[in-house]
């Protein structure tokens, strides 16, 4: 296969970096920036000299040779000095095979991560060929690859410094970046942060004031809160039950916006909102507990997603509901053995009070099925370490009765980047959650757990509902660092829920 390379060049290679550069538009590169460049193949690279000089492309030779640049995708490769007018030489390759959205993403990802070791002030990303698409496409990922969170660090990194991007036309670079991709980028990072906060800051009330912080201003946004007493008067007994055992009372928000035709049936997301996930009296042991403050992540991504498409004014009506609550161990709690009743009239046993997920998305999905008879209900939840076993950090788990929204999901996952894989929803999944004494139980015995879990929100979800259950625990917080995702909280679903919305139109 033939390559692209990509090259930087900087001015002072220092230490430590900015932590995060703002991302600009520009025609040319200057002398003393540091220099990202895309260029077909080795051969290929004479494209450069019309813009870094003759010089310029001896110097990067030379140190693609220094280096030992590999050709290969995503390699790198690095000159710090000798390079003038620019100090710096960094190399990155990509395919010479037509270029993806998902592509251009990655390469701007990697030239994001390559411009944080620099301390130049100006870090130009050159890509001769590309297209304006193409180019606002890197800066998203540029955009999402450079993502941190150093809220809490006293001596945060400062930020300082662009990541320009090099376009004929940098305006309308700019304008395609601005209406294409940067709500929908502002909004990953939102919920990046909000899975990132520790649940000493992040709670129930708190996540509901921080998203109508964000929501002030934009337009067609009608945001409800169901507090105790709300969820007392409905019945909903599953998600009080769970948030019992905290001194953090629950809540369900329910944010809507209506940019699409009126009388149009809005398509709902729900998500699962445990602001902390300890296992409740059923307690997990401490082996990663702490990366239970993210357990609230599909209520962030669903609450996010909305944001997005609100901000961006699409035309479509959408619904948000974050179902939150803290599951803690308290002398309130509720107990294996318990017996709750949820919002539908199902009552349930208590098998663990550490499958609260499925009980906050119980009366959640319920509760969207009586206000809002939605045209499409998905659900996204952290909701089982078994999907996370089966399906790590490369897919989220997809169920669903109806072969044609697994392939609307699918493709709205393919053309997101954000994969699902489908897994099954079988009738005899029904007998692990058979109770004794109550209608159901929230637990089965042994396997498969994630579609047990799945089977068990089922039962809250009419057979005339078009419905779908995304599983995404395990790629909610990523490991390994992709070039466009790092290391931990990854926004995951918020792309696809925003590409699906986006599909229908
Ligand atoms: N929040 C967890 C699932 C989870 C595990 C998410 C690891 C992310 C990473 C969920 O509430 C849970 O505890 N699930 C149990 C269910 C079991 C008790 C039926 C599980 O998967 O073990
Ligand atoms: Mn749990
Ligand atoms: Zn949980």
């Amino acid at each position: 296969m033939r390559l692209i390379l990509t090259i930087l060049i900087a001015t002072i290679w220092g230490g430590s970096a900015a932590a995060q550069r703002s991302i600009d538009f520009d025609s040319d590169v200057r002398p003393g920036d540091a220099v990202i460049v895309a260029v077909s193949d080795v051969e290929a690279m004479s494209e450069l000299e019309a813009v870094i000089g003759e010089a310029g492309l001896e110097n990067i030779r030379r140190a693609m040779g220094a280096a030992g640049f590999e050709e290969e995708v995503g390699a790198s490769a690095s000159c710090i000095s000798g390079a003038e007018p620019y100090g710096e030489v960094h190399l990155v390759g990509v395919t010479s095979d037509e270029m993806s959205a998902r592509d251009w993403e990655d390469f701007g990802g990697r030239a994001a991560t390559l411009a944080k070791a620099t301390k130049a002030a100006r870090v130009s990303v050159l890509a001769p060929g590309a297209d304006q698409a193409a180019i606002a496409d890197a800066a998203f990922g540029a955009m999402l690859g450079q993502y941190t969170f150093d809220k809490y660090k006293s001596e945060a990194e400062p930020v300082e410094g662009a990541l320009v991007m090099i376009a004929p036309s940098p305006e309308a670079a700019r304008t395609e970046f601005n209406s294409e991709h940067a709500h929908i980028a502002y909004a990953v990072k939102w919920a990046r942060d909000m899975q990132s906060e520790p649940a000493n800051e992040l709670y129930p009330e708190e996540f509901v004031r921080r998203a109508r912080q964000e929501f002030r201003g934009v337009s067609n946004v009608t945001i409800s809160v169901l507090d105790v007493r709300d969820m007392e008067r409905l019945g909903m007994g599953a998600i009080l039950g769970v948030g019992k055992g905290s001194l953090r009372p629950p809540r369900m928000m329910i944010t809507r916006y209506d940019g699409g035709e009126t009388g149009v049936a809005p398509i709902v997301f729900a998500g699962k909102g445990i602001t902390f996930d300890s296992g409740g009296i059923s307690l997990k042991s401490n082996t990663n507990m702490w990366q239970m403050k993210s357990d609230m992540t599909g209520a962030a991504t669903v609450t996010a997603a909305v944001m997005g498409l609100a901000k961006s004014k699409a035309p479509v009506n959408v619904i948000a509901i974050a179902a939150l609550a803290e599951n803690m161990p308290d002398g309130g709690a509720q107990r294996p053995g318990d017996v709750v009743k949820t919002m539908s009239g199902t009552t349930v046993e208590i098998m663990s009070t550490d499958a609260e997920g499925r009980l906050v998305l119980a009366d959640a999905v319920w509760y969207a099925q009586e206000q809002f008879e939605p045209s499409l209900l998905v659900d996204i939840a952290t909701l089982t370490g078994s999907v996370g076993r089966a399906l790590s950090d490369e897919y989220a788990g997809l169920f669903t009765r109806e072969d044609d929204i697994a392939e609307r999901l699918m493709v709205a996952g393919k053309v997101s980047g954000e994969d699902l894989w489908r897994l099954p929803l079988h009738p005899n999944h029904k007998k692990q959650i058979k109770s004794l004494i109550a209608d159901i139980k929230n637990s089965g015995t042994g396997s498969p757990g994630a579609s047990t879990g799945a089977t068990f929100i089922g039962t809250f979800v009419k057979e005339e509902t078009p419905w779908a259950h995304i599983d995404i625990a395990g790629i909610d917080w990523l490991s390994e660092a992709t070039p466009t995702v790092p290391i931990g909280a990854s926004g995951f679903s918020v792309r696809l829920l925003d590409q699906l919305a986006r599909d229908g139109l």
